[in-house]
């Protein structure tokens, strides 16, 4: 069974039981400031759980593109990737232990024929506030499930929210006691015997979490105590690729077929095959995971940059060139984009955008190359000057111009010099420290996100992109189209179509008539409809693909009207005022403007 096989019977399977098929999100999420990337299925789902109203219905389904940082480090290993596809399904209030688990289990075991003896179930063993979780081993041990293969957990292992167990949770977020269940591998001979050492969820790789049941039913309170969410949900996610590698009956996820077609363009780029020098594989498995994650990335319209999400693009574009280099194949972008071509075939997205993906991926290419040439001069300069290097120094060059330890060493060695385990070591302690400083970074934006959810600048922030799109196709006419769009806290961004940069003339005009139109104090109303019914009214719409069925048509009198989930001020002239603060040209045809709101520029 193909991946995309797995993918279509689990939506197929869901929608027999009376799921409807959502669009998933991108994998930057425009306009919430909360995460990074899209890490899970439920993150479009927060407001549903909590009780709003979803268009589509009470059972909804989707195969969501995911991105996962904190397994950066550990790309390399078998299991491990930082892009990935998570099949979902969400109860809202409907559903609960009992279809849920069954569904589950039906599904891995008769739907895609997993071998239900090599399957383990874990369930949560309680703690102070919420019971443990009995219901669930009652319904699994119905379902037929051994008591041997029934593992009790801590909220360590099964509690899921966002902030992971309850007392991390930030107050307003939600979270739960969780079910998931494991494949265990046979013919691991290597791994230690289960029970003596290892145990369904431990992590050595004999065992692989393919899916969680999350019942999703509390919410933190300010003063740190759980309460009950009005109405109890489900939130399964599965491992697309796990799932895959479990029917392959092999623990290594790089062996399914989905990436196949760019770790064969690697052996063919490298002269050499997956597998057959173990030193190697490392390497293999993060070019085609980073390169994965990347393109995924640039087809969305992310560019490498020292911020945020562009920062964590550089990094993987980076590093994925290097372990290119250490298989032997030379620093080049063009080699880069040959290998990573062969994603088009698995990606529409890529393969649509596969223009601005080269592109890109090009010059970042040229860029990390002159970056390697600054730090190799560097460090030539201070071994001919009998410099040492420490791991200091060697730091200071993986910091400063992108320069991996791994390099140094390399150059070091063909230099007759050694890198004592002690300089590695201190080496290792700076990267901590950084790591430690990129975390509480992540952490940060986590926090803030959550704290200014609802904030005020961010509505009217979501309010002036809408006059700044119809204001755009207004001036410069209606083959402008949107290409995206992200709000933070201090501004607005939006990219879309058009060949040049603006002149100052013509981003005065886009900039007086936005702020005529909120001076008209134009009502801002919505209506729903299905997505059909609003493209006839002529609503704007960005990558319909994207939107459920049923959508929200938000109206700023007969100024604006544009497919929406909000929110938006009620009036325009709540927004106060729009200054475009900044343009860049992003790309071919692609123009990025920046705009905050009058007196906070
Ligand atoms: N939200 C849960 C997870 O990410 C299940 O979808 O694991």
């Amino acid at each position: 069974m193909t991946t995309k096989e797995i993918r279509e019977k689990y939506i197929a399977f869901f929608k027999a039981r009376g799921h409807k098929e959502i669009a998933p999100s991108p994998l930057v999420l425009e306009n919430d400031p909360t995460t990074l990337f899209t890490s899970s299925g439920m993150q479009q789902m927060i407001p549903f759980l909590k009780g709003e109203k979803h268009p589509l219905g009470t059972r909804l389904v989707d195969s969501q593109p995911s991105l996962r940082l904190q397994d950066i480090e550990e790309v390399g290993d078998n299991r491990h990737t930082t892009f990935f596809e998570m099949l979902g399904n969400w109860s809202l209030g409907d559903y609960f232990k009992k279809d849920q688990l069954l569904w589950v289990w039906e599904f891995m075991t008769k739907e895609i024929g997993l071998d239900p003896k090599r399957l383990y179930v874990s369930c949560f063993v309680g703690n102070d506030e919420v019971g443990k979780d009995t219901e669930s081993y009652d319904i699994w041990k119905k379902i037929g499930v051994d008591d041997g293969h029934i593992h009790f957990y801590d909220a360590k292992k099964n509690w899921w929210s966002r902030a992971g167990e309850p007392s991390k949770m930030p107050a307003g977020e939600i979270g739960g006691p969780d079910s998931e269940i494991f494949f265990e591998f046979e013919n691991v001979s290597h791994y230690p015997a289960f029970g003596k050492f290892c145990h369904p969820n431990c992590d050595c790789g004999k065992f692989l979490e393919i899916g969680n049941s999350v019942f999703m039913q509390f919410m933190k309170n300010e003063d740190g105590t759980l309460s009950e969410l009005p109405q109890k949900n489900v939130d399964f996610g599965g491992g697309l690729e796990r799932i895959a590698a479990a029917l392959n009956n092999d623990p290594d996820v790089f062996k399914i077929d989905i990436f196949k077609s760019i770790i064969n363009k690697v052996e063919k780029e490298v002269g050499f095959n997956y597998g057959t020098d173990t030193k190697k594989t490392k390497s293999f498995r993060i070019v085609a995971d980073h390169l994965r994650a990347s393109c995924n990335l640039l087809a969305e319209g992310v560019l490498p940059s020292n911020k945020l999400q562009g920062y964590v693009l550089r990094r993987l574009i980076r590093r994925a060139m290097f372990h290119f280099h250490l298989l032997g194949a030379g620093i080049s972008g063009s080699g880069v984009s040959h290998v990573a071509e062969s994603l088009r075939r698995e990606y529409t997205s890529i393969d649509k955008n596969w223009d601005f993906v080269e592109e890109n991926l090009n010059v970042e290419a040229t860029r990390f190359e002159s970056a390697l040439k600054r730090g190799l001069a560097k460090l030539t300069r201070a071994v001919s000057d009998g410099v040492k290097i420490d791991g200091k120094v060697a730091f200071d060059l993986y910091q400063n111009d992108g320069f991996p330890l791994e390099l140094t060493m390399e150059i070091l060695s063909q230099n007759g010099m050694n890198f004592s385990a002690e300089e590695k070591n201190l080496f290792e302690s700076e990267f901590e420290k950084h790591k430690e400083n990129s975390r509480s970074m992540s952490a940060g934006i986590f926090k803030g996100g959550l704290e200014n959810k609802s904030d005020e600048t961010i509505t009217k922030l979501h309010t002036a992109t809408h006059l700044l799109h119809a204001a755009l196709r207004e001036i410069l006419g209606e083959h402008v189209g949107q290409k995206g769009s992200h709000i933070t806290n201090e501004r607005l961004r939006f990219d879309f179509s058009y060949p040049q940069k603006l002149t100052d003339d013509e981003i005065k005009k886009v900039e007086n008539l936005i702020n005529e139109k909120i001076k008209e104090d134009l009502p801002v109303t919505f209506s729903e409809m299905s997505l059909d019914e609003a493209i006839k009214t002529g609503a704007l719409h960005f990558f319909a693909e994207k939107y459920g069925k049923k959508v929200k048509v938000y109206t700023m009198g007969s100024f604006s009207r544009e497919i929406c989930g909000g929110p938006h001020v009620t009036h325009t002239k709540d927004v106060g005022g729009v200054n475009i603060i900044k343009q860049e040209k992003i790309g071919a045809g692609i123009v990025r403007l920046y705009a905050s709101l009058e007196g906070k520029s």
